[in-house]
């Protein structure tokens, strides 16, 4: 198996790292605009497989495009953080541009590629990228929400003090502070996490996972990759393997959930063709509600996009 991960900074060389030390692809391409710097994350990584024994291949790239022929599963994180004095249109402009390029490139060389977007704002990159790519809404999609499910279930391991193995859980919607986490779908290994925990701490836990790249940005001055990378190296693995796990994924929408023509976070079955099956979960009102606000939220961000594509 091959993959491509473009953007070789922070989350997409722990991403090609995880990649390559858990054997997940025998050939990683890494590639990045930045001359020389994807082969130099790309040796870096190479000479940890004596260390820590494997043998997938990692190559790097400096923008060029043949070196991904041919790629299984493309995962892109190449775009910029937000900036002082840059609007979040600024923002989206930028890296939209960048998305389309890097799209157009990978589907000229790996027509039939799976397409993992990571690039921020996630929902609406994951529907540039899908413009782009001309291609089964199916094989394109966003990683967030194996990322914030992550936080919300080491959150609850530290509160539970029990392994984050044992927490499951699910969380939809866009990636952002609208995001919804679902207590009634919380289980520690089988028991309803109410009752384990007392209504507040959990509703502090949720607040807390809504803004968990924030928390990470301040501690830091730029957002999070361990994890980040981590996540979009598990949905990979889960593709490449064929193992038809479940995760919170952002794809398009056709009817589900009553939502039409847009990218939100939702749990899905991946599997070797991508997005095998949307999972639809009998929402209460309450759930609906925050749903739909997501989705209106994530809607008034693709309309963005779609007035800068326009008027270009
Ligand atoms: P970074 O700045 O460390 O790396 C981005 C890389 O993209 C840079 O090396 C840059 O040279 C490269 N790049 C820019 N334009 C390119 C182009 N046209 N072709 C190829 N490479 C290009 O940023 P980091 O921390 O790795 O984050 C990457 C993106 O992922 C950001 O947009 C960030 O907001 C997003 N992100 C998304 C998360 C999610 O849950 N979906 C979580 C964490 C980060
Ligand atoms: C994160 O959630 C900023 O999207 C990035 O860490």
């Amino acid at each position: 198996m091959k993959v491509t991960v473009v953007g070789a900074g922070n989350v997409g060389a722990t991403c090609a790292d995880v990649l390559a030390s858990r054997e997940i692809a025998n050939e990683i391409v890494l590639l990045d605009i930045k001359e020389g710097f994807a082969e130099g994350k790309a040796l870096d990584i190479w000479q940890t497989a004596p260390i820590n024994l494997y043998d997938s291949r990692v190559i790097g790239s400096t923008s060029d495009y043949e070196k991904t022929k041919d790629s299984d599963v493309v995962v892109i994180t190449s775009g910029l953080p937000r900036k002082p004095g840059m609007s979040r249109d600024d923002l989206i402009a930028t890296n939209a541009g960048i998305v389309k390029i890097v799209t157009e490139n990978i589907v000229k060389y790996s027509p039939d590629a799976i397409i993992i977007v990571v690039s921020n704002p996630l929902d609406v990159m994951t529907y540039c990228a899908f413009l782009n790519a001309k291609t089964d809404p199916n094989k394109v999609f966003g990683m967030a929400g194996v990322l914030d499910t992550a936080r919300y279930r080491a959150f609850l391991a530290t509160e539970l003090n029990v392994s984050p193995k044992d927490i499951q859980a699910v969380l939809m919607g866009g990636h952002g502070d609208t995001m919804v986490p679902l207590p009634r779908y919380t289980t520690v290994a089988g028991i309803p996490v109410t009752e384990l925990i007392s209504e507040e701490k959990l509703n502090e836990i949720i607040e807390r996972t809504k803004f968990g790249g924030g928390e990470i940005v301040k501690l830091l001055g730029t957002s999070a990759w361990y994890a980040p990378g981590a996540a979009a190296a598990q949905m990979v693995e889960a593709i490449v393997r064929d193992q038809k796990r479940i995760f919170p994924v952002c794809a398009w929408l056709q009817g589900e959930y009553g939502l039409n023509n847009i990218y939100l976070g939702v749990p899905v079955v991946l599997g070797k063709k991508g997005i095998e099956r949307i999972i639809e979960l009998d929402l209460n009102e309450a759930e609906k509600t925050l749903l739909n606000e997501s989705a209106e939220a994530v809607k008034g961000v693709m309309e963005v996009l779609d007035n800068m594509i326009a008027t270009a």
